[in-house]
């Protein structure tokens, strides 16, 4: 059976039309072994210079309080590892991805752990995964150069080996409730056409 690491960043918890969308499409899945994260509700602190410190601390000189934010990391990491398929639920709040992502974010890129670094450059570790994103906005950005959320979240995810990264949009929710309703009629659209391979491979 497949893991599924669903990932939510509404801060309007499972309300969020990205949590719905997200949960929507699990739905849709065959049966997997769901693990959730709700990085909103259990928010990660930022990443300072001390926490990303205990990442480079070396085990003989690692202080109790640098192993701690290491197990929290490598918690994340393993997690992260032990799925199959990511489903991220992305809301856009101020022009960019919530803070509580950028976060998860920030704890799960270590070096020598998800990507490394050659020399030809930086090679994720994470390969194999599939990702799904199910973004929402209450404006019009898709295929724009204001999207900056969907190449961000291509190039992070594509920085830890994680290249097969579909995106659903539901945009325009704050335009109308017209436009809301028919965006959110779309993107439940695509997600099942997007379900729908899945569930002839199993
Ligand atoms: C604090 C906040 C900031 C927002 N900023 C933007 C924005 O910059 N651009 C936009 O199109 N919509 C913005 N919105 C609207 C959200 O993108 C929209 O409500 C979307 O549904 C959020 O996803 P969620 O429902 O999963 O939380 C914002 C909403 C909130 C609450």
């Amino acid at each position: 059976m497949k893991t599924i690491l669903h990932l939510n960043s509404s801060i309007f918890g499972d309300g969020g039309q990205s949590s719905r969308l997200a949960k929507e499409f699990i739905s849709q899945l065959p049966d997997a072994r769901v693990v959730t994260r709700d990085l909103a509700a259990r928010p990660l602190p930022h990443l300072d210079a001390e926490r990303f410190g205990a990442f480079l601390s070396k085990p003989e000189t690692r202080i109790p309080a640098q192993q701690a934010v290491l197990n929290e990391s490598d918690a994340l990491v393993a997690e992260l590892k032990a799925a199959d398929t990511i489903v991220l639920g992305l809301p856009m709040y101020n022009f960019g991805v919530p803070s509580q992502l950028k976060a998860y974010f920030d704890h799960v890129a270590r070096a020598g752990v998800t990507f490394k670094y050659t020399e030809k450059g930086a090679v994720g570790l994470l390969t194999g995964k599939k990702a799904y994103v199910f973004a929402a906005r209450g404006g019009l950005y898709q295929g724009t150069p204001r999207d900056t959320q969907t190449a961000y979240v291509r190039e992070f995810l594509g920085f830890l080996g994680i290249m097969d990264v579909q995106f659903v949009y539901a945009e325009g929710l704050a335009i109308s409730e017209v436009s809301k309703t028919q965006s959110l009629a779309a993107a439940q659209s695509s997600l099942r056409s997007l379900a729908q391979p899945e569930r002839i491979a199993a």
